[in-house]
């Protein structure tokens, strides 16, 4: 089987951080090669972009400068991360993807959805993970833990995109479920709103599924 790259997705404080290390250590305990990358970010032009789209720089808030701003990261993260750790037999991991577009500029924003799938034909050639991990819990709670979160990593609180209200939130996540539901196959659900050990469980099983289609594979060939 090729290598997979494999997205986690869903609001901040939805618990994706968190996961994503657990996730890379457990794969890495299982003998996979893993790549971990984030977006916006990843690459050194991508931190400067994703440092202008949540410091604050971007305002009034518009759709149309965010979604430029987000697939011009995507498609450098892509060139210079993603697809040469693909090329080199590596997993790759990566925190949000084209996904969070269409969830926060789409549903959030009200951006056209045919204007991000115009954009992704061409940051990306319309590139699709093989796996997307979409965190789901309710915003008021994403909230909740995204500040104590924050609180004890930072001491100064809050960027641009938290800023906005619960309705704006509410819309995002509807709009990752819609996604969701339109690809089955791609998407696992994780229920994100109990306890770690219970949204570990559900990693795992997810991420197991891969991995033991990736050994079958290799007892074939
Ligand atoms: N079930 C859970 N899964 C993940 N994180 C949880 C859970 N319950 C509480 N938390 C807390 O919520 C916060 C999630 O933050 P983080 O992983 O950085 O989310 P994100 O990367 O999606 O913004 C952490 O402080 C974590 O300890
Ligand atoms: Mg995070």
């Amino acid at each position: 089987m090729r290598p997979q790259f494999i997205t986690f997705e869903g609001l901040d404080g939805s618990g994706k951080s968190t996961h994503l290390r657990m996730a890379i250590e457990w794969l890495r305990g299982q003998g996979t090669e893993v790549e971990q990358t984030h977006e916006p970010g990843g690459t050194p032009l991508g931190s400067v972009l994703r440092a202008a789209l949540l410091g604050g720089e971007v305002t009034p808030a518009d759709g149309v400068v965010e979604l430029m701003l987000v697939f011009t990261s995507r498609r450098q993260n892509l060139l210079q991360r993603i697809d040469p750790a693909l090329a080199a037999g590596k997993t790759v991991i990566c925190d949000r993807f084209t996904d969070s577009t269409y969830a926060y500029q789409g549903y959030g924003r009200g951006v056209a959805m045919e204007a991000i799938a115009a954009l992704d034909r061409i940051a990306t050639g319309g590139r699709q993970p093989d796996l997307t991990l979409l965190f789901d819990l309710p915003p008021e709670v994403a909230r909740q833990r995204s500040h104590s979160h924050r609180r004890q990593a930072q001491a100064d609180g809050t960027d641009r995109l938290d800023a906005e209200g619960l309705e704006f939130y509410r819309r995002v996540r509807e709009g990752y479920l819609e996604l969701a539901a339109l690809e089955e196959e791609r998407f696992r659900v994780i229920d994100s709103s109990g306890p770690h050990s219970e949204t570990a469980a559900q990693v795992r099983q997810a991420l197991a599924g891969l991995v033991a289609k990736e050994s079958a594979v290799r007892r074939q060939g």
